[in-house]
């Protein structure tokens, strides 16, 4: 316990001072600074590699924190409690008076905003007077973080603190609905959409692949373990490596289990770590089983289709 504390302490100190860290959520790791400072905001764009004009999610602990900043409407307010905190981003109106730095929002009138469940990133936020910025704690187009060793694999000595909060509940980022007009999600997630429409009681828009790619997780190469992809895969070829999500009766060595009883939910837990590591084993191509596109299969088969764009 008294480490938990002083890790807080330590974390809130280089926020503090205007550094970024890595902070744990339920999605995924992410790449943390102060939200109403320009210069931790620019210092996460660099370290990140990340272009300029791609705005990033504002964690708040929670609404109370977030009025400051932010209109918010109806539809905020229920999906809010039901949800939050919880896998899901909201775009809301950014307030004039608002202090967010003009580098998250890409100069824009809104917003993105996340109010994260992990319990150590909670106490965190309670203790700062400002929120965080946090884009997922990787190199621009690359796979997200969900162990600190996937953090120090992204930035190595470049990250001068890694808050420890242990292997991410989800292992994908949160779904984002754009909440200004009719709510339309732009980026499938953690939260099924389906949920979502039964607490608005309507059928929501879903606009992942846009014309207007101002969202990232909406350009055609993304979540990418650096080598080929392949999907719906019934066998591997020569040199592959096989991801399953099903017990097969011969195991053999480029065999890998997503999970072995079609859990979705472990699918999605184990899935960026799993590509992760065969990479690292020095695999050059990679086949995984078909998913079914259902609940959060539709994210995970999101997140492959853009990984084998490669
Ligand atoms: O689960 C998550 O959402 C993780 C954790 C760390 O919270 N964060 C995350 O951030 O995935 P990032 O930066 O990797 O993805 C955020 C996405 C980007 O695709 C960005 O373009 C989009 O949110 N976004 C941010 N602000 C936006 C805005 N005002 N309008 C539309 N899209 C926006
Ligand atoms: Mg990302």
């Amino acid at each position: 316990m008294k480490s938990v504390q002083s890790n807080i302490k330590k974390a809130k100190k280089y926020l503090d001072k205007k550094h970024c860290i890595a902070v744990p959520t339920e999605t995924v790791y992410g790449l943390a600074g102060n939200a109403y400072s320009d210069n931790s905001v620019k210092k996460i764009y660099r370290l990140k590699k990340r272009p300029m004009n791609n705005p990033l999610i504002v964690h708040y602990l929670n609404m109370n924190r977030l009025k400051d900043d932010c209109h918010i409407n109806d539809h905020f307010i229920k999906l809010y409690k039901k949800f939050c905190p919880g896998p899901i981003t909201f775009i809301l109106k950014l307030k004039k008076k608002s202090r967010i730095s003009k580098f998250i929002t890409n100069k824009k009138k809104t917003v993105a905003v996340r109010f994260p469940k992990h319990l150590l990133l909670r106490r965190l936020l309670k203790d700062l007077d400002y929120p965080l910025a946090a884009p997922s704690a990787n190199i621009s187009t690359r796979l997200s973080a969900v162990m600190p060793s996937d953090v120090l694999e992204e930035f190595g000595l470049n990250i001068e603190y890694i808050l420890d909060g242990g292997k991410c509940k989800i292992g994908i980022e949160s779904t984002i609905i754009n909440l200004i007009n009719k709510p339309t999600v732009l980026r499938l997630g953690g939260l099924d959409v389906s949920k979502i429409e039964k607490v608005l009681n309507k059928k929501v828009l879903i606009k992942t692949n846009s014309k207007i790619k101002i969202a990232p997780g909406q350009l055609p190469l993304h979540y990418s373990p650096g080598v080929p992809l392949r999907m719906n895969a019934k066998k591997p070829k020569k040199n592959e490596a096989y991801l399953l999500i099903n017990n097969r009766k011969i195991n053999l060595k480029n065999y890998f289990y997503l999970s072995k009883n079609r859990n979705l939910k472990q699918v999605a837990k184990n899935l960026y770590s799993l590509l992760r590591k065969v990479k690292n084993k020095g695999y050059k191509m990679i086949a995984v089983e078909k998913i079914p596109n259902f609940g959060i299969g539709k994210t995970i088969n999101d997140r492959l289709k853009k990984a084998s764009n490669f």
